[in-house]
Formats: structure tokens, sequence, C-alpha cells
């Protein structure tokens, strides 16, 4: 049977929905056994498939492997001396394999990068991917009146895990994520903020490398030391702006780690060096 337009509709508002609350995995409604011995697909299936994979995507970046694109952004990161050297940088990294996916440009960063704060959501969309600013849509807009309202606007330099635009909306793969990961560290290290913000569940899941649900997460304060850093910075996590659009109850939560974040940073200005 065909899918009808207002099914197809449904269907990916209701995935969009799941995702935005953190659900990134799906289960049959009968358990599988796993003692049980499925053959894998004959190799030439396997072949076919890869070979598929390879050339829609080079199993390469911009001519580079996985491997070598992550030392290039490394290298061009560690060469970034101020915010906006590395926004160029950035702009100029051929590694990411988002970037021949039909993404407009590069989206870096927006706010305040002599601020206290360094918020990471999960990538750009699509109006970002027009506008060239992270966090401009209308879940950004969302997230823009609640950091006002908590008084931290000013205090706030906001990126992504990735600096590409993923197609159709999907969350970015984790290939994707640890491609970008030199910069996001490197912004991490010029900026040196007194906390972190991790807004949804593939910022969180990439960030503090783990594999707990963003319900479990949300709320907590945790520790993040980037890779190769010698500092450290707390972090919390929140929901999403775009599921806050369209779960308004959840605000209420978000609210509060918001609010949390307002008071630790309170906390840290008083005290004596911090
Ligand atoms: N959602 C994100 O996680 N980041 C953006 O920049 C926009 C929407």
């Amino acid at each position: 049977m065909t899918p009808q337009p207002l099914e197809t509709a449904a269907t990916e508002a209701l995935l969009a929905f799941w995702r935005d609350a953190g659900v990134d995995a799906c289960y049959l409604n009968e358990p599988v056994d796993r003692t049980v011995f499925v053959a894998p697909p004959a190799p030439q299936v396997m072949q076919k498939a890869a070979a598929t994979v390879t050339a829609l995507h080079g199993g390469q970046h911009g001519g580079m492997t996985s491997a070598d694109a992550v030392s290039e952004a490394r290298r061009l990161a560690a060469a970034a001396t101020s915010m906006d050297e590395l926004a160029e940088a950035v702009a100029a990294f051929q590694g990411c394999p988002l970037r021949a996916m039909g993404a407009k440009q590069a989206v870096f960063a927006r706010g305040n990068p002599k601020g206290s704060i360094l918020l990471i959501g999960e990538s750009p969309g699509e109006t970002e991917d027009q506008r060239g600013e992270p966090f401009v849509g209308q879940p950004g807009q969302l997230l823009d009146r609640m950091l006002a309202a908590a008084g931290l606007n000013d205090q706030v330099f906001m990126t992504n895990t990735v600096f590409w635009k993923p197609p159709g909306d999907r969350l970015p793969t984790p290939q994707e994520q640890a491609v970008c990961a030199p910069f996001l560290e490197r912004a991490f290290a010029l900026m040196q903020p007194k906390a972190v913000l991790l807004v949804g569940a593939a910022a969180a899941k990439s960030v503090l490398n783990t594999d707990d649900g963003l319900m479990k997460i949300r709320g907590q304060w945790r520790e993040w030391r980037p890779a190769e850093s010698a500092a450290s910075a707390p972090v919390m996590t929140t929901l999403h702006p775009a599921f806050l659009l369209r779960q308004p109850q959840a605000k209420r939560v978000a609210w509060a780690d918001i609010l949390s974040l307002a008071a630790r940073l309170d906390t840290a200005q008083v005290e004596p060096n911090a």
C-alpha cells in the first residue's frame, strides 16, 4: 500500500517528537531471541552495500579518511588563536561528510565568546543553514527567551556538535560528531567557560560520551574535560527547545535546569578567584 502524504507527514511529526524527547532506539513488538544464530547476509550483498555507501559519501571526507579528517580538524583548530579564527578554520575544513550532503554553509556559533556559558546543541537545522548561525529558528527563539528570563542571554556562546545541517533533519552520526569535536574542544579552550549547557540527547551523548537516556542525565551536574585539555567545566544537560515547543508542559523541568545553571554561576561569581 502506498502511504498517503498526510500519513507520511504525521509519521514524520511523530518521529521528530520522539527524537526531540531523546528516543533514539526502536524495538520490535516481539522480543528477538539473540541466542538463535541468524546467518549474516552473503558477502556479495555486504560488499554491494558498502560500495554504495562509499560511492555516495566516499567512506572518505573531502578525499580524507575519518582518521585523517580528525587529525586535520585538530591541526586547524589548534592553529586558531581566537574565536574568529576558529570560525574561519571551521568554514575552511573539508573533512566533515555533512558538507557534501546538501548543507549550504558552515554554521559555527553565535553569542558572546567572552561569556561564562558554552551552550552546545545537536546540529543546525534548515533556518540555521540558510542564515549561517545556530539556534535562529523557532526552537532557538524559545531558548533565547528562556535564557533572557534567567538573566543569562548575554553570557551565552552557542554552537553545536556538528557545523553543517544533516540531510532530512536527521541526527548527526557519532562519526560526524567526532570529526567536528576538535573545533568544539578548541572553542571550549579559547572561551574557558564557567559552565557548559548541553541541549538535547545528541549533544549530551556525544559530549559526555554516555548512553544514559536524556531523562536520566538532565538536571544533573556532571563534569566535562575535553580530550587533551587540562581544564574542565561543570556541565548541565537540559531538554531540547524543539521538544519544548511540542510539549509545553516539559518547559517546567527545562526551566528548573536553567535556574540551576544561573544559581551555579551566581555562586561561581562570589567565589574568590572563580
Ligand atoms: N537545533 C540545534 O540543536 N541546534 C541549532 O542550531 C538549531 C536547532
